[in-house]
């Protein structure tokens, strides 16, 4: 017991000797275990930099790009001429954008994305690439990273997945876009990675596969 006490104090002391003097004032440099990103190359808002010729440290957008969370400026929506943007990541608002009418998930795509064949290979190739390792290729939410613990991936093609009644398993085409934008659980966001266009793409091809699995009878398990 009396060792077990004295190597006791002995760690503490140790414990106390490298973590407990941090945030206390000191002219010396502090003592860092783990430097992290304390210390970097950056420039801070509203200051100076010699980097750039003009001294200037915060930079103009480059001409002809549009940053995150901004909208293309584009011709109104009602106008004859209106292009929604090819490759946007908006976070603008609107049913194209968000998925939603106000405070409710929208069902059908927007009147912005036209149902083709070349909208479903799209949303083929898309789903392949970012959302198959989790809900699998078929869909049925067993995609490779269920060996890894990521056991809770929806599966598309559950009993009612196509009965909008059926709250346990159906989501409407807004709720599917929301959740690929915003991410929900342990799936994480991809309105970063995923243009608008693309995640209606994906919504359009998932609904397909749908109603293959389903009117084909095939199994999917
Ligand atoms: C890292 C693994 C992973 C990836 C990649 C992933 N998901 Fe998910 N997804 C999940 C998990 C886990 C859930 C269950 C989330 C929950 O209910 O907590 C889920 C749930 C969902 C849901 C149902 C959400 C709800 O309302 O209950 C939809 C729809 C969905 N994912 C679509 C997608 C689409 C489309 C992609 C590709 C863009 C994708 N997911 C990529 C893991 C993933």
């Amino acid at each position: 017991m009396k060792y077990f006490f004295l190597s006791y104090l002995f760690v503490a002391a140790i414990v106390v000797a490298a973590f407990g003097t941090r945030g206390s004032k000191s002219e010396l440099p502090p003592i860092e275990i783990l430097p992290d990103m304390d210390y970097q190359q950056k420039v801070k808002y509203q200051a100076k930099s010699d980097f750039f010729a003009d001294g200037l440290g915060a930079r103009r957008p480059v001409a002809g790009t549009v940053p995150m969370g901004f909208e293309v400026p584009a011709k109104p929506a009602s106008s004859p001429e209106y292009q929604p943007p090819a490759f946007g990541f908006s976070h603008g608002t609107g049913y194209y954008n968000t998925g939603k009418f106000g405070d409710y998930y929208g069902d059908g795509l927007p009147k912005e994305i036209e149902l083709s064949k070349s909208l479903l290979e799209r949303g083929e190739r898309q789903y392949n690439i970012y959302c198959a390792v989790c809900h699998a290729a078929s869909g049925n939410g067993k995609g490779v990273t269920s060996k890894y613990g990521i056991l809770t991936a929806f599966n598309f093609h559950q009993p009612g997945s196509l009965d909008p009644a059926n709250a346990a398993a159906y989501r409407a085409d807004g709720a599917m876009f929301d959740v690929i934008s915003n991410g929900k659980g342990l799936m994480g966001p991809y309105g970063g990675s995923i243009s608008v266009q693309d995640r209606w793409a994906i919504v359009a091809y998932i609904r397909a596969m749908q109603v293959a699995v389903k009117e084909n009878n095939v199994s999917v398990q």
